[in-house]
């Protein structure tokens, strides 16, 4: 049976954009920029994204259009009778235990959304003041801390991503990316103006992008790298995956481009949403970390706005769309492989890799209700999944594949996909092969350690 190919350009463009943004902008950087000090943090955001990010991404490009296989599959291919499918394989893992905790958001993503369109997120309750942080606490307890309500909501989650996987690369994947992103751009500038034109709103914007290099350290640059890493969706499979459905004439150097450039606009406009808001509602001191940004401290500024209920439900179907079509892409790493590896059909593929999910993830979730006594090395059960593949798993993957591409690949790899096969010019072959081979191995090898330590 011929491999699925994205049908167009635009499709493509829009499943990989889909993929990187995710609740990692969303969620992630602006608790990351509140820590490390807003602009000079987002500024070596962008140069890890830019120097770091472009090669790797490009490398996982062209494995993935170069072995047209699934991530373990790619290296038996291009390096057969070798180890490197190992890279590929931790690659998996790595995906799937993203999935594990990353469908727990998305479930609790589903049932604000649900929430905010019938209005019960904002319905008083006795005893607590509304419109108060402590009534949004109280509603947190209630949607995320407890046990049946969050566990049918990730069950829902993983229901909607089989279906959505079942349609396949191009009536699922790409479908979905190309109605839904579009509507993505919206929400997010939608509320930007909302949030722009608050009262005080331009002391928010000044904290936002004023940088303080006094709060540089080695820490923010680490977690800058790793960041950008997780924003870009790298170090995982995901984009191999992705580029193995490339068409060969799709021209990946300005595809990265045009992914990067999108990844960096949502971050920053999601900035621009947050830090006004917050300052001009006096919340500023609220830590962003965790949970508490998008299903407590954004519920309070939706609270306090008119119009409550239309920027809660935009901002939740915002938030929807950009997990939906980041899961979708992770769990596409181990439905690939199923498929690849073992010829079983595709239906069967997403039905055995979804499975597990449903006591993985439960379990993931039940960590924040019954479950939150139960430590594993000191995390709970979801922080434990979260840690293991975001600051090990991915760096590890990362280091691998810098190593393969830069020194082992077949030596015209790079520079074949890259031209398409000589049918277009590329000028940065060199470059990217450099940084491949000599820094970013080093400098991501820096993050794992200090990630350890
Ligand atoms: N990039 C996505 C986000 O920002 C998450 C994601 C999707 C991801 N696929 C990935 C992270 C593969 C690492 C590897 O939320």
């Amino acid at each position: 049976m011929a491999r699925s190919q994205f049908g167009s350009k635009i499709g493509l463009i829009a499943a990989t954009v889909g993929s990187a943004v995710g609740l990692g902008n969303i969620w992630r950087f602006p608790a990351e920029t509140q820590e490390n000090g807003g602009a000079a943090y987002l500024l070596l955001y962008i140069a890890c994204v830019f120097i770091l990010g472009l090669p790797v991404m490009l490398a996982e490009f062209s494995l993935g259009r170069g072995g047209r296989s699934d991530s373990i599959g790619v290296f038996k291919k291009l390096s057969p009778g070798t180890n490197w499918w190992m890279v590929g394989g931790i690659s998996i893992f790595a995906a799937y235990f993203i999935s594990c905790f990353y469908m727990v958001v998305n479930g609790w993503t589903i049932e604000y959304l649900l929430q905010s369109i019938t209005g019960n997120l904002y319905a008083p309750i006795e005893g607590v003041a509304a419109g108060s942080s402590a009534l949004f606490e109280a509603k947190m307890d209630q949607y995320v801390n407890s046990d049946w309500m969050p566990l049918i909501f990730t069950w829902i989650a993983i229901i909607v991503n089989i279906a959505i996987l079942l349609g396949g690369v191009q009536k699922g994947i790409e479908r979905l990316s190309n109605t839904m992103m579009p509507l993505l751009f919206v929400a997010l500038i939608a509320l930007c103006i909302v949030s722009l034109t608050l009262p005080g709103a331009a002391e928010g914007v000044k904290w936002f992008l004023t940088p303080d290099f006094s709060k540089i350290t080695i820490d923010t640059a680490v977690s800058a790298l790793g960041q950008a890493f997780f924003s870009l969706s790298l170090g995982m499979g995901a984009l191999i995956t992705y580029a193995s459905y490339y068409p060969s004439d799709a021209k990946m150097t300005s595809t990265s481009v045009v992914v990067a450039f999108m990844t960096l606009l949502v971050a920053v406009l999601m900035g621009l949403v947050i830090f006004p808001a917050v300052t001009s509602f006096g919340l500023a001191d609220h830590s962003l970390r965790g949970t508490t940004l998008v299903f407590q401290t954004l519920p309070e500024v939706f609270s306090y706005l008119p119009l409550t209920q239309l920027w809660s439900t935009l901002f939740f179907v915002l938030l929807l769309v950009a997990a939906m079509t980041s899961i979708v892409s992770i769990m596409e790493v181990p439905v690939a492989f199923f498929c690849d590896r073992y010829g079983i059909s595709r239906r069967k593929s997403v039905i055995y890799t979804h499975l597990p999910l449903f006591v993985l993830s439960g379990l993931c979730s039940l960590s924040f209700g019954s479950l939150s006594g139960v430590e594993i090395f000191g995390f709970s059960i979801f922080g434990f999944f979260d840690y293991v593949s975001a600051n090990l798993l991915l760096p590890i993957g990362g280091i691998g594949l810098c190593i393969y591409l830069g020194w082992f690949a077949p030596r015209d790899l790079l520079k074949n996909q890259l031209t398409n096969e000589g049918a277009i010019k590329s000028n940065v072959v060199g470059i990217i092969q450099f940084i491949l081979r000599y820094i970013a191995p080093v400098i991501i090898s820096v993050i794992l350690i200090s990630n350890l330590i």
